[in-house]
């Protein structure tokens, strides 16, 4: 009877494996063809006799035995396709002979295939997998990097990122990212010190841990056909969920529901994620930069709402903010404010072209908002510096990060960032009283072209007249209700 039973669990196990790769997946991933491009570029900017060593991300725990949902490091990402943890990346400049005569410049080392892991994680793709699916030819499960005969004191360089050392360690599995990593230290004689392993110096014997970063800023700011096409769904996505959402708001609705709105918006579309933790802020609330608490029950008439929400679709992330009025109509200082941010963003977008400089953006931005603040009776002393009112910069590339790797000297073709200035007035601000609660972001995504400029996210209204006159239409959720918590009983007499 036992062994009846062994044979069914090995078989249910056996069929669980063969058929895991056997699954719907969205037809526009990028190709494994896209991804060996990319190590291809990468190998060709690597300094002579080296080799790049790349990590997967770690897997965080949210609390006791349920982990935060697994996010490709993006880096790792770009350069492999692989979606999974518990992985290392090597990338040699030049061709490696293996014991057996082959040659290869490339290896992944992947998480192993094993049934009851799949059946309660998800699929793997194995090294087989990697193999077949992702275009290597060199791929090992991660058991077999501790075996890997390498020799990193040969490399003139070994190209990495530092640690920071905040792995955990899991119990019983000698093949997880901390293993790796250490395995990894051991190899490349990373420096210890009793025993604790130290953050190194850059450039200290053939160890380099600042090279890498910069050759990917490089390669990642410039966003090829294929990443493009992506790109453009996310902000695309976004867009929308910002233009429905205006037609849903009313006074009366929370922060979260508007959050979730936008979010529900962003998953029809197919969307994975959000880029980032999404920011719905009314009032006061939009004065926090990075709000993500989304706290308040019901949005008031007299409000501001502050949306920053994107989607992120196939790892790629758009970065999107919009601010209305809760009542459908911007007061006259509302849109006093509302209108200087804009001529800001416009100002900053007119000049984005190949050869303007990030410095240019921010200065052009920030003279904007200051000289309009001056003009309206604000406190302001210098026209360029920083304030209370506008302390954060204009914009960053967006891409697999929503703050992308990315040169941030000039602008270049197929660049793609945000243009994002904004006005805060928290209460008790040193200026008229009219102005308090007060605060404005306008983001949008902007594609830079041969000549110019494109404007991703033109699906969302940016004026004062197109917000005000899209509020008015009715929305699809205008009609959604459902039933109150306390009024919810049993049918079934218990
Ligand atoms: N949208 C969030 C940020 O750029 O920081
Ligand atoms: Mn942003």
């Amino acid at each position: 009877m036992k062994i009846k039973l062994l044979v069914i669990i090995l078989l249910c196990q056996l069929s669980y494996l063969l058929n895991a790769q056997n699954i719907d997946l969205p037809s526009d991933f990028l190709s494994k063809k896209f991804y060996a491009g990319r190590r291809e570029i990468l190998r060709e900017k690597l300094p002579a006799n080296s080799v790049a060593v790349l990590f997967a991300n770690a897997i965080r725990n949210r609390a006791n035995d349920v982990d935060y949902f697994f996010h490709q490091d993006p880096d790792f990402l770009y350069l492999t396709g692989y979606k999974e943890p518990n992985s290392v990346l090597l990338i040699f400049k030049e061709l490696q002979t293996a014991n057996n005569g082959k040659q290869y410049n490339e290896i992944l080392f992947a998480q192993a295939r094993n049934a009851r892991a799949e059946m309660w994680t998800g699929r793997r793709l194995g090294s087989e997998g990697v193999k077949s699916l992702l275009g290597f030819e060199q791929s090992f499960d991660a058991v077999e990097f501790s075996r890997y005969d390498i020799n990193f004191s040969t490399f003139d360089q070994v190209l990495f990122f530092d640690f920071k050392n905040d792995v955990r360690d899991v119990p019983k599995d000698s093949t997880d990212l901390y293993d790796l990593i250490e395995k990894f230290k051991t190899k490349a004689s990373y420096p210890k010190s009793n025993g604790v392993t130290l953050a190194i110096e850059p450039t200290k014997n053939n160890l380099n841990t600042t090279t890498l970063g910069s050759l990917l800023a490089d390669m990642r700011g410039i966003k090829t056909k294929e990443e493009l096409e992506l790109l453009r769904k996310a902000v695309t996505i976004s867009a929308i969920g910002h233009a429905e959402a205006m037609k849903a708001i009313r006074p009366g609705l929370s922060e979260r529901e508007i959050q979730g709105l936008q979010e529900y918006i962003f998953k029809k579309y197919q969307a994975e994620d959000q880029g980032y933790p999404s920011i719905v802020g009314a009032g006061h609330n939009g004065c926090i930069l990075h709000y993500m608490e989304n706290y308040k029950p019901s949005i008031t008439n007299k409000e501001l709402l502050l949306m920053d929400l994107a989607a992120e679709y196939h790892g790629y992330s758009a970065d999107v903010t919009r601010t209305v009025p809760v009542s459908g109509k911007f007061s006259p200082e509302q849109k006093l404010i509302y209108e200087l941010v804009l001529r800001a963003q416009e100002a900053v977008i007119n000049i984005c072209k190949p050869g303007t400089s990030f410095k240019e953006i921010e200065s052009t931005a920030r003279i904007t908002i200051n000289k309009g603040l001056k003009e309206l009776g604000f406190p302001i002393t210098s026209e360029t510096d920083r304030n209370l009112f506008y302390p954060h910069g204009c914009s960053h590339h967006i891409g697999l990060d929503v703050h992308d790797r990315g040169n941030y000297d000039s602008l270049k073709q197929n660049m793609v960032i945000t243009v994002e200035p904004g006005i805060y007035i928290p209460e008790n601000s040193k200026c008229d009283k009219k102005w308090w609660g007060i605060s404005v972001r306008i983001e949008d995504d902007v594609l830079i072209t041969e000549r110019g400029h494109e404007l991703l996210s033109f699906a969302a209204p940016r004026t004062v007249k197109d917000i005000e006159e899209l509020m008015k239409q009715p929305s699809t959720f205008d009609n959604f209700t459902l039933p109150e918590l306390d009024k919810v009983k049993p049918t079934i007499k218990q």
